[in-house]
């Protein structure tokens, strides 16, 4: 099992020791007929206070499992959590605790926005009935204080003539505005982590960049401290991400800062998804796609999970999955190409430790990969990309 606190923590961010939450080992499986699969294994992250965390990877890497698993909420059967724990800073374990204890870190501490709001939002009830009860799960108020806290976050979330719009129906508002909606009713407790899963997939670009600017916002404006954004675009993530976790075969293959990551990436797959970004690909040039697809499942190689679409692929990657290996930058990467006599075994935490806060100039044997021909034109935060989405690799052929 793998150990894998973050990386460096963003520099503009909190102190990198005490994290919000702290998942290690998470598994989780499915009962697919009448044998059970792993779909996410061995996930070990941490979340800080006040950062935006960007999940990335193709559909099917495990992003969704791991983010509702962090709460229960993967249906069991036929999904089942087999084994890891979720630390949240000040309450413990939530795979241990009761339900109802659960119940009340749902929306109160963490809470979620789904692509779609019509998962969070009940279509026979009013919007203004929804959020003030929301609030008063958790806060023992006054109905008339809970309808005034609501009225206010329907204002926050850009809904104008917010009082009147209360009394409206989840259908009677358009697909951005209900998506606001649910921003809302995540927001309006002030949790300290909001899970936000494809939150703009479903909307046009204009609103897509409105609804993460506001999203921004608000983590700023109220007391919520630090959101995981989940999505397969990696324009979004360069542009409102702190760090960047890359996720393939319900493994974590690569953690580091946004400028690692875009200036620098080291695992063969992030550099697979940066290359296939269009706005990095030279001009003239036909756009570079990771060759073959995710596998299911029921049909995940052995060794690396990567191995069957990687360019770098070596015969001991078909055989055996390389741990999560630190690298002298404070970064984490599963791939053997980094994997050197010099490099710590997979369960040194103290050794993690030490790469977290490394000095960024000490030379590393373990950060020299025996190639690295297919590194892409580098992107940079402070130049985002602007129109790459790893879902859009085409299923076929190489470059
Ligand atoms: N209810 C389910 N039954 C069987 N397999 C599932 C179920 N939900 C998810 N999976 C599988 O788990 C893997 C990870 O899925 P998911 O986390 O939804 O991917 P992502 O969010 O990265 O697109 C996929 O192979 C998916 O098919
Ligand atoms: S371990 Fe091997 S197959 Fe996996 S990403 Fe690294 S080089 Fe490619
Ligand atoms: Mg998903």
């Amino acid at each position: 099992m793998d150990v894998a606190p973050a990386a460096a923590p963003p520099s503009n961010g909190p102190q990198p020791r005490s994290p919000l939450l702290a998942i290690r080992d998470l598994t989780v499986s499915f009962r697919i007929e009448d044998h059970s699969v792993t779909a996410v294994e061995d996930v070990s992250f941490d979340v800080y206070p006040g950062e935006v965390l960007g999940i990335v990877g193709e559909s099917g890497s495990g992003k969704s499992v791991t983010a509702m698993s962090i709460l229960r909420l993967i249906p069991d059967p036929p999904g089942h959590i087999d084994r890891g724990s979720v630390m949240l800073e000040g309450v413990g374990d939530l795979m241990s605790l009761p339900h109802d204890q659960l119940r009340q870190v749902r929306g109160r501490h963490i809470s979620m926005i789904f692509q779609e709001p019509m998962t969070a939002l009940n279509p026979v009830f009013t919007v203004g009935m929804q959020l003030t009860e929301a609030y008063r799960a958790h806060f023992p108020v006054r109905r008339r204080e809970a309808i005034e806290r609501a009225v206010e976050f329907l204002s926050l979330v850009g809904i104008s003539d917010a009082r009147k719009r209360m009394r409206d129906y989840p259908h009677q508002f358009s697909g951005g505005m209900r998506q606001r909606v649910m921003i809302a009713m995540a927001l309006i407790c002030e949790p300290r982590l909001v899970i936000a899963d494809e939150p703009t997939t479903a909307l046009d670009v204009t609103t897509q960049a409105e609804i993460l600017e506001l999203m921004l916002e608000l983590k700023n404006r109220t007391a919520s401290n630090a959101i995981m954004l989940i999505t397969h675009d990696l324009a979004v993530v360069a542009e409102t991400c702190d760090r960047v976790l890359v996720m393939y075969g319900g493994r974590v293959q690569e953690v580091g800062s946004v400028r690692q990551i875009f200036h620098d990436p080291k695992h063969p797959y992030t550099v697979g998804l940066l290359r296939s970004l269009p706005s990095l690909a030279p001009r003239g040039q036909r756009l570079y796609a990771i060759p073959g697809n995710v596998p299911s499942i029921e049909e995940m190689p052995d060794g690396c999970k990567f191995c069957t679409r990687c360019d770098e692929v070596m015969d001991i990657c078909r055989t055996v999955e390389p741990p999560l290996i630190p690298l002298s930058d404070g970064r984490l990467v599963r791939c053997h190409l980094y994997q050197t006599p010099a490099a710590p075994p997979q369960h040194a935490h103290s050794q993690v430790d030490e790469a977290v806060v490394a000095d960024d100039h000490r030379p590393s044997p373990g950060d020299s990969p025996r190639s690295r021909s297919n590194a892409p034109t580098r992107a940079t935060s402070d130049e985002p990309a602007t129109t790459g989405r790893a879902d859009e690799s085409p299923r076929d052929g190489g470059p």
